[in-house]
């Protein structure tokens, strides 16, 4: 797809040369992201930051991203604050923000509303993640991550074996990953999920439409076995009818360093979206694992500022022009140390 000045709103937009163009334009960006030179390019542009729902990772790597370019960024986060409550429809938002800035990530609670709102909007939308539906730039850090941690282990992303473990039902994140899947050679899921949190239909079904092997387990010590990468999620508990009814399905599934060392392969790749639910009663992911090599969780919420910095480059028609507006770094920034 030619990306200039278009919505990113789902993964079903994108093929495989996208995927592949927004990663090298991603490697080009590795310098700017890790501050060891700058840039200006987006020098006078403006993003607008519309998170209706929790963030950290999301806006603010957005945001740096933006910032990274040389733009700038204006933002609200809380529905009440904005004239939403005061009964304005999404599509009048949406041609008033549309006229403060040049391009607009929103993230909404409920499923659709992004591309609702992206009718009406006369800059470009990218989807921040909306209800249970979508969370496509998740998606996209989280393979160009898989890519970068198989390589270093000699495979691809053709012949990849991935348990994706959790609230599947809820969970954008893993809907996002699992569509974008389809779009790679001979990938082997394993879905691994409580008895009512298993992945959507639709989810799914272009996967087994081109002829991916998809498997079902309730257990598991049964599915994270011969997988290269174990993704795993957090109940999703704001999508559920109460609270109580989430407890039910929380500390189900627990990856520890035992449980890792005893059904894993030694290479498998441990990748999380974040935030881990660090509460005793859910402790989906150890922190006793946070020291393993194969521990690849904040290298993936780095890579998030890489692969939103090059959406941004590609939509405003940049990518190309990113290093004339170039320099090397003026300040201390040795401290950060990058994988
Ligand atoms: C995810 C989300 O918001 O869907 N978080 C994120 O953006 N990294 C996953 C989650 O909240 O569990």
């Amino acid at each position: 797809m030619n990306f200039v000045g278009e919505h990113i709103l789902s993964v079903a937009q994108l093929n495989r040369a996208d995927v592949e163009e927004i990663f090298s334009v991603a490697d080009i960006m590795t310098p700017f992201a890790h501050r060891e030179r700058v840039t200006r390019v987006l020098d006078g542009a403006i993003l607008c930051n519309l998170f209706f729902e929790a963030s950290t990772r999301t806006r603010l790597s957005f945001g740096t991203a933006f910032n990274l370019l040389g733009g700038s960024v204006i933002e609200t986060t809380d529905m009440a604050s904005t004239s939403l409550v005061k009964g304005e429809s999404l599509q009048d938002f949406a041609r008033v923000v549309s006229g403060y800035s040049d391009v607009i990530v929103m993230r909404h609670p409920i499923d659709g509303a992004v591309a609702e709102f992206a009718e009406s909007s006369r800059s470009p939308v990218l989807n921040g993640g909306d209800g249970s539906n979508e969370h496509p730039t998740q998606a996209l850090l989280d393979l160009y991550t898989i890519k970068k941690e198989l390589r270093a282990r000699k495979k691809d992303l053709d012949d990849l074996r991935i348990a994706v473990i959790g609230d599947l039902k809820y969970g954008r994140a893993v809907h996002s990953l699992i569509k974008l899947l389809k779009l790679f050679r001979n990938i082997t899921v394993h879905l691994v999920a409580p008895p009512d949190l298993g992945a959507p239909e639709n989810v799914i079904a272009d996967l087994l439409k081109a002829g991916h092997e998809v498997q079902h387990f309730e257990q598991l010590a049964h599915g994270i076995q011969t997988v290269d990468v174990l993704y795993v999620t957090r109940i999703q508990e704001e999508r559920f009818s109460s609270s109580a009814e989430a407890h039910k399905c929380k500390g189900l599934f627990r990856i520890n360093q035992a449980v890792f060392s005893q059904y894993c392969e030694p290479d498998t790749v441990i990748m999380h979206p974040l935030p881990r639910d660090s509460r005793d009663a859910a402790q989906e992911l150890s922190v006793d694992l946070d020291s393993h090599p194969n521990f690849a969780v904040f290298r993936q919420s780095d890579n998030g500022l890489i692969v939103r910095m090059a959406l941004f480059a590609l939509i405003l028609d940049v990518e190309n022009k990113v290093e004339d507006h170039s320099a090397p770094v003026g300040w201390f920034s040795d401290a950060k140390k990058w994988d």
